[in-house]
């Protein structure tokens, strides 16, 4: 098949399709038995990530049991800030940079680096779950949004309140911007080798920009962004999600990219009126409600695919990732649903 041919390319150019594509961010991970046999077997998380036979492995094991329409491959926001000089630890109680940015001096001495002399297990892992995938599924490639990552390079981990880099942004915004230039010159290169190494479509993950007002967004986290998504035009679709984001909607609707991903609390309807035409919508099915039985799942799944109404250009997924106390049949039932509704 034309890669350019698969339910999710279509989709993302707004065509008029058959159904809406369906996968699932989060959809690979610990709510199914397989992936964490694979993980004991790994040794870890990190482990999985840096074996290309571990890695595609669970990247295709969802597809294998529910058939989504894309993969997204297994790896981390955080592996490129590994990359660039930081260390990088991944426990129980999540992940922890435990030295990290603070100043000018750390952020100077991080380095922009070639994704595949220094990552070459992500270029490896896209080829081999290529090669594992269905011809119909679309592969996804994705990295962390400038702010997020910095959020993380700079607090150490994830934050509630994220005081530092508030501290940074506000006090030394020179230090700050040649932190996020760094940044943004990452995620364009490693998101360029993902596309070389066969991801037919891109997604960028702003988790942590909801934190900010709407003023702030613009001021310190969209400038970035937009030069992420104007540094991919041309190389693949762009899709973005920013957590928490309503307040700033109309911005992510703004920055050019052929996809924006919705979390649950904003109106898909309202959000595609708002749209007019110029980007695709992801989302937005609540991930807490996988937690209803099947049954329910499968009638609320219904419920917002009748608030879309058939629009093109709509893509569904959830809107955040998939809890990993999960039951696996709460999945099945929503990518059924999908699966068996026509437009
Ligand atoms: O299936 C997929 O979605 C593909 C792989 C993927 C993972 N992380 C695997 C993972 C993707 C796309 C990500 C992105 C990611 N990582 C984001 C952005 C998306 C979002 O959720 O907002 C963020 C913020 C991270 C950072 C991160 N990684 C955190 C905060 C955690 C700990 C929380 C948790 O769920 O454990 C991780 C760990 C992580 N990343 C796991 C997985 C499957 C769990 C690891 C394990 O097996 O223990």
């Amino acid at each position: 098949m034309n890669p350019q041919d698969r339910l999710l390319m279509r989709a993302l150019r707004r065509e008029t399709t058959e159904r809406a594509p369906v996968w699932l961010m989060r959809q690979a991970g610990r709510y199914l038995p397989e992936y964490r046999a694979v993980r004991k077997e790994a040794g870890g998380f990190m482990e999985m990530i840096r074996e290309p036979r571990y890695a595609a492995e669970v990247t295709i094991q969802p597809i294998r049991r529910f058939g989504m329409d894309a993969a997204i491959l297994f790896s981390d926001i955080l592996v490129p800030l590994e990359a660039m000089g930081m260390k990088l630890i991944f426990d129980d109680h999540g992940p922890s940079l435990p030295v990290p940015v603070r100043d000018r001096a750390a952020i100077d001495a991080l380095r922009v680096v070639d994704p595949a002399a220094t990552m070459p297990f992500v270029g490896e892992a896209l080829k081999l779950t290529r090669a594992g995938l269905p011809d119909e599924t679309a592969l996804l490639g994705f990295c962390g949004a400038p702010f997020t990552l910095a959020s993380y390079a700079i607090e150490g981990g994830t934050s509630k309140q994220f005081s530092y880099i508030r501290k940074m942004m506000y006090l030394d915004f020179a230090s700050f911007s040649v932190l996020m230039d760094k940044l943004a010159e990452e995620v364009i290169a490693h998101m360029r080798y993902q596309v070389a190494s066969g991801a037919d479509a891109v997604v960028l993950f702003d988790t942590w920009a909801g934190s900010l007002t709407r003023a702030d967004y613009q001021r310190y986290a969209a400038p970035w962004t937009k030069r992420v998504v104007d540094g991919l035009a041309g190389v693949a679709p762009r899709v973005i999600f920013a957590g928490e984001s309503g307040h700033f909607l109309d911005d992510l609707l703004a920055m050019g990219a052929e996809g924006v991903a919705l979390d649950h609390r904003t109106s898909l309807a309202a959000a595609f009126d708002r749209a007019a035409g110029r980007c695709a919508l992801q989302g937005n099915f609540d991930p807490a409600a996988l937690f209803a039985s099947p049954q329910e799942v499968h009638r609320r799944t219904h419920a917002l695919l009748d608030e879309v109404a058939g629009r093109p250009g709509h893509v569904l997924n959830l809107g955040h990732g998939v809890f990993k106390d999960t039951d696996p049949e709460s999945v099945g039932a929503f990518v059924r649903a999908a699966r068996e509704r026509a437009r």
